[in-house]
């Protein structure tokens, strides 16, 4: 048996959705997690101080009683909709924690978003003079490039950039997925990054060498082998640049299974038996609670937690649900079960 103590988990990425599935997920992030940098890729958008503000109600609406340390925080979607004194104003009261920024196409909901970053220089303005983080998908929309090297090119094409005009605006590279992003946020001082739980555990052929798998199919996409184990040692050597952000993403099955799948991994409920598999195969234990926690603590300027939590492997085998139910019968498949019978969370 092999047991570690962390404090409280944060998830610095998560998309809760809104109506129906937001009621069915929250209650998995909300039991884990204190901290949650909720996504803006809603329809319609996250874009104002005002609809941030409601969006916060309404998850903590729908949050269980029992999980009384969340604490949704919130981004706004970078679009020509948000207003730079809203933005301000909202940042100031408390409401706003970030601005993230879509390529257009590159995901889902991100019709809204940008064709160059070069276009927001107004809000990356307000974002340095409040100590606010732009939040990047860091994803080339270029047909003509290849689906593997998407991240890299945007790193190098569009947010390197960026950086050098703005060396004091602090990034953070969301789902990093490749060692040109590893490597990305090693040379440029002003960026962080988060990982999710997928990227770090499978490789792109887990995704499509044995039939192809809907249920691992995301943006970035999962990526080669190499890739992952850039990430694996950049998370577990407990590098501060590195923060867990699970980008759970939760779509229906109707949308998952067919001709096209949606992009996304529900990993809310699982995400940290995960990470705690990928830390342990690593012999990286000790600094799990770094990844999980004390990195995006100091990234984002907030407290340490003074909860902890205790993740226990155990060579017991035990029935964990694999698949949730929304209200109205649409089924969301849940990540990570197989390590889920490894471990168990308390
Ligand atoms: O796989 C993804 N799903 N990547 C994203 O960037 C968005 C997310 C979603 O909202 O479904
Ligand atoms: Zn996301």
């Amino acid at each position: 048996m092999t047991s570690v103590v962390i404090p409280q988990p944060d998830d610095w990425h998560v998309h809760l959705r809104n109506d129906e599935m937001l009621d069915a997920v929250v209650g998995y992030t909300a039991r884990r997690f204190r901290y949650a940098m909720v996504m803006p890729n809603l329809l319609p958008p996250i874009v104002s101080t005002e609809s941030a503000a409601h969006y916060r109600d309404q998850i903590l609406a729908a949050a269980p009683n029992d999980a009384p340390d969340f604490s949704p925080v919130m981004a706004v979607y970078c679009s020509p909709l948000v207003d730079p004194n809203d933005l301000r104003a909202g940042i100031e009261q408390g409401v706003i924690a970030a601005v993230k920024y879509y390529p257009a196409g590159a995901t889902t909901n991100s019709e809204l978003g940008g064709t160059s970053l070069n276009d927001f220089a107004h809000l990356f303005e307000v974002l340095i003079a409040t100590g606010s983080r732009l939040l990047v998908h860091a994803e080339a929309t270029d047909p003509s490039i290849d689906i593997f090297d998407r991240e890299a090119a945007f790193l190098t094409d569009q947010l390197a950039p960026l950086c050098d005009r703005f060396p004091e605006l602090a990034v953070t590279v969301e789902h990093v997925s490749t060692r040109a992003g590893v490597d990305f946020v090693a040379a440029h001082p002003q960026a962080a990054a988060t990982i999710t739980p997928h990227h770090l555990a499978r490789e792109r052929s887990d995704l499509l060498a044995n039939g192809m798998k809907p249920d691992l199919y995301c943006k970035p996409v999962i990526n080669s082998a190499d890739d992952r184990n850039a990430l694996v040692t950049a998370a577990t050597s407990g590098n501060p640049d590195f923060m867990l952000g699970t980008d759970s993403a939760p779509h229906p099955t109707t949308a998952k299974y067919g001709p096209t799948a949606k992009a996304g991994v529900f990993n809310a409920a699982y995400g940290l038996e995960v990470v705690a598999d990928v830390f342990s195969v690593a012999g990286a234990l000790d600094n799990l609670g770094a990844f999980v926690s004390g990195n995006g603590c100091a990234i984002y300027g907030v407290d340490t937690p003074e909860t902890t939590i205790t993740l226990t492997s155990e060579s017991v085998d035990v029935e964990v649900a694999t698949s949730l139910a929304t209200t109205s019968g649409d089924e969301v498949v849940l990540f990570g079960a197989e390590e889920a019978t490894r471990w168990t969370v308390t």
